[in-house]
């Protein structure tokens, strides 16, 4: 087997908010891919980072008063300890609002000018007159002019389905200001694209696409390419183009060349040569992960940017579909569109990367969480059939041979049969057909645990005429427990590496298994527990309460800076408010909900059931006989656990960081606070 040279990517998460499963999929699917390569031998580099730009960016920055630089690094701060807690590997995670990013943009700009492959037109778009910004479609909002209902986006009706452009709209308004847009003239730079269209027609059709997405990209090529938008006006967040003060290049434009930047920063860090991996005569291989609708720009734009430009195109891009969850689009309102970070808080990482690797083929069809199928799939395959053959055999091997295995194979077929499906699985995990691969595996496993069963070593191991045997079965079950443990490393890495320390040796993926004889393995020590069905709705109610938590602060009109005084309002409104001391006569957990307290409290005169989201500060216990403060004409809401009558008043940043208000000696429940 000669060594290959492959440089991996996964496409670069936009850092302006929490990574989900979504994206998960894709990562883990990367992963999965890029540990297969090194297990099997091979130089292969897994390369990623936050791409940094664009105007979304630079507006959540500006709402949450710090700079786009101060936001763009926390959020990779937050990536990157997601991305670790998934066991995503990647050998360098950059940004590409970083120096590289920049020389390399440029340096490909300044060729595709060069080439003629820039052109300047004057277009007229929608500004916003009160923040001084030209506004995407996304951001301008009013009635559809076909079937008048309000409140729809500026490229279509949610209502009624009608597409039409922005300037089509009744009564348009700017998302972000309240504005009314006007129309203004800028001058733009495009990429023309056109002119790579044959290059594009052979490019898609030589096996570099999956058979779909060459299809899809040959009708826009058969439909005609239009030239490429991409500058974009100040105020922008991202680098200027370079001769033309105030236009920035559109976050598009440098998204891909982010994986250059991360490759150049990680070269610079390894000793390694920039060239080897994009000069155009690279025999390195290139291969980029990437989900289903961002395939114009992967398929398109970067290999037609790169031909210009003289840099080597990828191998091939692997696109995979999208990620829903049980049958339906991830919905905040149902607690399905599930953080990366949430879920990390309920279960092992492992769990869903198996998961997905049961589902996931090489095509690009949507994958489904089914939470269900989920607990069933981790409960009975890596729990009751794999992890259960180490668990079932060692025993009898500690009791009838102090922990040594045997000197011979007990069943050569059964070890023929497990070990020669070595390349049928690999060739699997090459193809992407994880699924395959995982019920490959499986299908081993039930044969191992049926082997284990005829021979009933339980039995044999009670006799001492006999006791050879069930060391010598168990000791089978223990080199073929080795095997497949290896075939699925790549997707369980962490339980891989237990298995590790269990059988005292390393699992690597030979030419040929050869099986651990007389060789001293550990006691056998629980692996991985059973994931539990409450677990999975405790996950789904922190979800809701998450997005309902993200929602609630976000004002109306965004406010301007953090320095700004909050709007002001009349003594009236204030005194609308009618705020109470309360004793707290009962607290309790509520069952499915993390974060919040059921508390009873006492007016004097009456009680109210109250809920408060500090149950990471408080224990119940502590709270009862307390005094504060409650809002206590408040309207009641209803929650999934009941109707909340009023709301108390804490202080804080919240989760464990959160302070209930408490007044001095001698108040009394019932008074009230003015
Ligand atoms: N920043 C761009 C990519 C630039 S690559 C040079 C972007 N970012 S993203 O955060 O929106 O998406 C990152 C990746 O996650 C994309 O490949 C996208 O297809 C994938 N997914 C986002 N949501 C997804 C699902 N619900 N399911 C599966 N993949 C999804 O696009
Ligand atoms: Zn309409």
């Amino acid at each position: 087997m000669s060594k290959r040279q492959i440089l991996v990517t996964s496409a670069l998460p936009y850092a302006n908010g929490p990574l989900h499963l979504g994206h998960l999929l894709e990562t883990i699917q990367t992963d999965i891919w890029v540990r297969f390569q090194k297990l099997r031998g091979h130089d292969c580099t897994y390369l990623c980072a936050d791409d940094a730009h664009g105007t979304a960016i630079m507006l959540t920055a500006e709402k949450l008063g710090i700079t786009p630089e101060e936001q763009i690094k926390r959020i990779q701060a937050d990536h990157q300890s997601d991305f670790d807690g998934f066991l995503i590997d990647f050998d360098n995670y950059y940004s590409t609002h970083s120096p590289e990013c920049e020389h390399y943009a440029q340096e490909i700009y300044k060729r595709l000018d060069a080439n003629g492959h820039i052109e300047k037109r004057e277009i007229t778009q929608l500004f916003d007159p009160e923040k001084e910004l030209f506004l995407a479609d996304r951001y301008i909002k009013g009635t559809c002019p076909k079937c008048k209902t309000d409140d729809q986006y500026g490229d279509n009706c949610e209502a009624c389905g009608a597409t039409y452009t922005p300037a089509d709209l009744i009564n348009p308004r700017s998302v972000i200001s309240g504005a009314t847009p006007v129309e203004k003239a800028s001058t733009h730079y495009f990429f023309k694209l056109a002119e790579f269209t044959d290059f594009l027609k052979s490019w898609t059709r030589s096996e570099r696409l999956q058979p779909q997405i060459a299809n899809k990209l040959g009708e826009w090529l058969e439909a005609g390419l239009n030239s490429w938008d991409i500058s974009r006006d100040a105020p922008y967040f991202g680098f200027e183009i370079p001769g033309a003060p105030g236009k920035y290049f559109y976050v598009w434009l440098d998204a891909p060349i982010g994986y250059m930047a991360s490759c150049a920063n990680w070269c610079e860090k390894n000793g390694r040569s920039f060239d080897e991996f994009w000069a155009e005569d690279s025999k390195t291989e290139l291969y980029h992960f990437i989900g289903k609708d961002i395939i114009n720009f992967h398929g398109l734009f970067w290999p037609a940017m790169l031909d210009s430009a003289g840099f080597r195109k990828p191998s091939a891009i692997y696109v995979h579909g999208f990620l829903t969850v049980n049958g339906k689009k991830m919905s905040k309102s149902r607690g399905t569109f599930i953080n990366a970070g949430t879920y990390l808080k309920h279960f092992q990482p492992e769990y869903l990367r198996y998961y997905f690797a049961a589902k996931l083929s090489g095509g690009v069809d949507d994958i489904d969480l089914s939470l269900d199928d989920f607990i069933q799939r981790v409960n009975a395959d890596l729990v009751g059939k794999l992890v259960n053959i180490a668990s079932r055999s060692a025993k009898f091997i500690h009791k009838g041979n102090a922990g040594v295995l045997s000197d011979s194979v007990h069943n050569a077929d059964l070890w023929e049969r497990v070990t020669g499906k070595a390349d049928d699985i690999a060739h699997c995990y090459e193809q992407r057909e994880y699924s395959r691969a995982v019920r490959e595996i499986m299908a081993l496993a039930d044969a191992v645990n049926e082997y284990f069963d005829a021979q009933e070593p339980w039995k044999t191991a009670k006799d001492p005429a006999t006791e050879a045997q069930a060391v010598a079965v168990s000791s089978q079950c223990i080199n073929l427990f080795k095997v497949l443990m290896t075939y699925l490393k790549p997707v369980v890495p962490a339980l891989a590496g237990q298995v590790e320390g269990f059988l005292k040796t390393e699992l690597d993926w030979p030419e040929r298994f050869e099986p651990l004889l007389v060789h001293r393995i550990e006691k056998f020590k629980p692996m991985i527990t059973r994931v539990e069905a409450d677990a999975v709705d405790k996950m789904l109610a922190d979800s809701r309460d998450e997005a309902a938590a993200a929602k609630a602060p976000v004002a109306k009109k965004p406010v301007k800076s953090s320095t700004e005084p909050a709007g002001q309002i009349e003594f009236d409104d204030f005194a609308k408010i009618d705020l109470r001391i309360v004793e707290i006569v009962n607290a309790e957990y509520v069952e499915g909900a993390d974060k919040l307290l059921k508390l009873t409290v006492s007016l004097g005169d009456e009680t109210r059931q109250v809920f408060s989201g500090i149950r990471d500060a408080y224990e119940p216990a502590q709270l009862i006989g307390k005094l504060t403060v409650l809002v206590a004409n408040l309207k009641p809401r209803k929650m999934r656990f009941g109707l909340s009558e009023g709301m108390v008043l804490a202080a804080g940043p919240g989760g464990g960081d959160i302070y209930l208000l408490e007044p001095h000696e001698g108040a009394k429940a019932g008074m009230q606070v003015k």
